[in-house]
Parts: structure tokens; sequence; C-alpha cells
């Protein structure tokens, strides 16, 4: 079934900044003004500690997972499911509710990619903690993550659009980490839970 209504959905859903609004509920720094400057849940930990941090993380994630969960319920074709997945994600990375300015993506791919196949996600996921443990920092674990997740979605659903949706999700989470990346090259990127 055309599920195409449910893609500027899943972009509105995906503009909601879950940073931003956990932030202003406990009262916290805006993240997008302070440590990394990143509305997302890794800030929100140097920022808020972990309790804001999860709930950013669970918000961030669900509305890339709802959307795509929608899609499936309505028997949607691979190529829906990847264009109400992307929507989502661009939502979050460019929020028409915030000038446009959002994060870089990582818990919001986490979601489409969960809502894809739940073994690439938790793929995925596994990828991110077993990295995250090693080095203890979150932006590589993230792009580690995102580097395999196409080869994680390919071999494990065999769609050429899921695959694809994953290959554009890797691509702007990359494009969004070249902060991180110049600092990981320089050797000062920040530990999890460290002040930037
Ligand atoms: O989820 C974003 C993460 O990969 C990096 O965040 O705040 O350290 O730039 P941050």
């Amino acid at each position: 079934m055309a599920v195409w209504f449910l893609v500027p959905l899943a972009y509105l859903l995906g503009s909601l900044s879950s940073a931003v609004i956990v932030s202003r509920l406990f009262h916290l720094p805006d993240p997008r003004e302070q440590g990394s400057k990143n509305p997302g849940a890794t800030n929100v930990l140097r920022l808020g500690g972990k309790k804001a941090a999860a709930i950013t993380l669970l918000g961030d994630a669900g509305k890339g997972l709802v959307p795509v969960l929608l899609a499936k319920a309505f028997d949607a074709d691979a190529i829906s499911m990847a264009l109400v997945g992307l929507a989502a994600f661009f939502g979050h990375l460019y929020p028409v509710f915030f000038q446009f300015k959002g994060g870089k993506g990582v818990a919001t791919a986490l979601g489409v990619l969960l809502g894809f196949a739940w073994a690439a996600g938790l793929a995925a996921l596994a990828t991110w903690i077993i990295v995250a443990f090693v080095s203890r920092i979150s932006s590589l674990a993230a792009l580690v993550a995102s580097v395999l997740t196409p080869f994680y979605v390919w071999f494990l659903t065999g769609s050429e659009q899921l695959t694809g949706a994953a290959g554009v999700m890797a691509l702007f989470l990359i494009w969004r980490h070249r902060g991180n990346i110049e600092r990981l090259l320089q050797g000062q990127e920040a530990r999890i839970g460290r002040k930037a």
C-alpha cells in the first residue's frame, strides 16, 4: 500500500528535537549553545546527566522507529519504508521547528534501522556499544557504526532500497561529524560524559 502521506508526518516528528525539549523540561542549558553545541543525547549527558540523556536517546530513536513501524503496519513496500525513514532522519538533521538547525542523527538513524529490520538495528547498536566501550568516544562509535550499517542492512534484508537509505544516512552522519573527525585526528575529542 502507498504510504506517501507518512513521509511529511515522519519529517514533522523527526523535527521535534528531543535534546532541546528535554533540556527545557529539566531546566538544563540549551545543548545547541553549550558543550559540543550538538542537540543530541551525548551532549545532554555532558550537560545534564544520565536521566536526561537517556530520555533524549529514547525520544530521538523513537521518532525514527515509530514512523517506519507505522509504514510497516500499512504494509508499505521497501521504497516507501526507506523514504519514511529518511524523512524522519532528515527532520532531525534539518528540523522545521528549530530553524533547520538539528543534530547529527545517530539515535534517529538507529530507530529507523530498528524499524527496517530489528537485527540490522541491533547489529548497529552492538557496534556502537563495543566501540564506545573500548574508546569511550561517542562520535567514533557512531562513525564506525555508520560505515558498517549499510553492509548489515544488505546482508540481513537483501533490500536495495533499505540499504540505499542506510547508505544515505551514513553519508550524512559522517558529514555531520566532520568537526568530530577533526578533533579525533588531533586527539582532542571529548570522552563520553566529559566536557567538550
Ligand atoms: O550522537 C552524536 C555523537 O556521535 C557525537 O556527539 O556531542 O560529542 O558531538 P558530540
